[in-house]
């Protein structure tokens, strides 16, 4: 199917969608690093510009729409107020994306956060808008561990059938678990998915092979824990650090945090997808992406 994609990023949900077989006809980001980053891997039909920018009409027409709305702005005093324009401005751009070029369906992507966010008050909001533009629409959190992704990553996805199509959509059974048990893949580790990735401190010829410099801490917290390389790897972040950077997983040796590769490989992007601009950058570009194999997974639940 044609496929429509905001807040594209440096690509990760698009790819899952590529490898599922639909073809993206038209994306958008405004975060200039991570557009050359989806030009080169996925192709020019990306626009850089604040989605703010565009003239939704000049949006081809398309099957289906997708994209991880930010969702920071949405606050108990925007929803008491009620007015439309105090909303999360994004989100709405999504909304109105959907209501102008009517796609049979759409994907939303966000962080497992926003179910809780004032008290459960804004996904009601979130649904209760998209049910209200003619979509019957469901959310659901899928673990990407559970689809073949090294990371424990939780990942709120809300898809939307337009009334008129008679489609249910299903979402993807799990292809992994924790314990391999009831024929079930084990969860793929750490050390199971950097098996081929060479020490970036020899000679090799790896894309993006090169770590932070920023001293490993050790206080329990995301980004500053060990790791275990028998477990998928916990959430990869896109979070600052106190240096303005971005808070990046140590590598299980301890010795060092992980090179953008592995962490790229820990989001289950392929060795060869090449990532554009500065090693912090490229750290962020990883860290705000859907895990391709979880895209890839959701995406094939509509090849009808
Ligand atoms: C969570 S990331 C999406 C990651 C992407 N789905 C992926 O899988 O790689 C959200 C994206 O929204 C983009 N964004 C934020 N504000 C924007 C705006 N005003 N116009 C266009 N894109 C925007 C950011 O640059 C960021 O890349």
């Amino acid at each position: 199917m044609k496929v429509v994609s905001l807040f594209s990023g440096a690509g990760g949900l698009d790819l899952g969608f590529k490898m599922a077989g639909h073809e993206i006809i038209w994306a958008n980001d405004n975060f200039l690093d991570a557009v050359e980053t989806y030009r080169k891997n996925l192709g020019d039909h990306i626009i850089c510009e604040d989605i703010y920018k565009i003239d939704i009409s000049q949006i081809p027409d398309c099957d289906i729409v997708i994209g991880g709305f930010p969702c920071q702005g949405f606050s108990i005093a925007n929803m008491k107020r009620h007015a439309d324009d105090s909303r999360n401005e994004l989100y709405k751009m999504l909304i109105k994306v959907i209501v102008t070029k009517q796609p049979k369906f759409f994907v939303a992507e966000n962080v497992k956060g926003i179910l809780s966010l004032e008290h459960g008050e804004v996904i009601k909001m979130i649904m209760n808008d998209f049910n209200s533009i003619g979509y019957t629409s469901e959310y659901r959190v899928l673990n990407a561990a559970n689809y073949g992704v090294p990371q424990l990553r939780n990942r709120v996805v809300i898809v939307g059938v337009r009334n008129d199509i008679d489609f249910k959509y299903q979402y993807p059974l799990p292809t992994h678990n924790a314990n391999g048990d009831n024929g079930l893949k084990k969860w793929v580790s750490v050390r199971e998915a950097m098996k081929d990735i060479p020490d970036p401190d020899q000679p090799n010829s790896l894309l993006n092979h090169t770590y932070s410099q920023f001293k490993l801490k050790f206080n329990g917290y995301l980004g500053n824990r060990t790791i275990d390389p028998d477990k998928p790897a916990p959430t990869v972040t896109a979070r600052g650090d106190d240096k303005g950077g971005v808070v990046v997983l140590h590598h299980p040796n301890n010795r060092r945090r992980m090179t953008c590769r592995e962490l790229a490989t820990v989001q289950s992007f392929p060795l060869d997808y090449e990532f554009v601009g500065t090693r912090s950058s490229v750290y962020r570009q990883i860290g705000n992406a859907v895990p391709p194999l979880l895209g890839k997974a959701i995406a094939e639940q509509f090849n009808l």
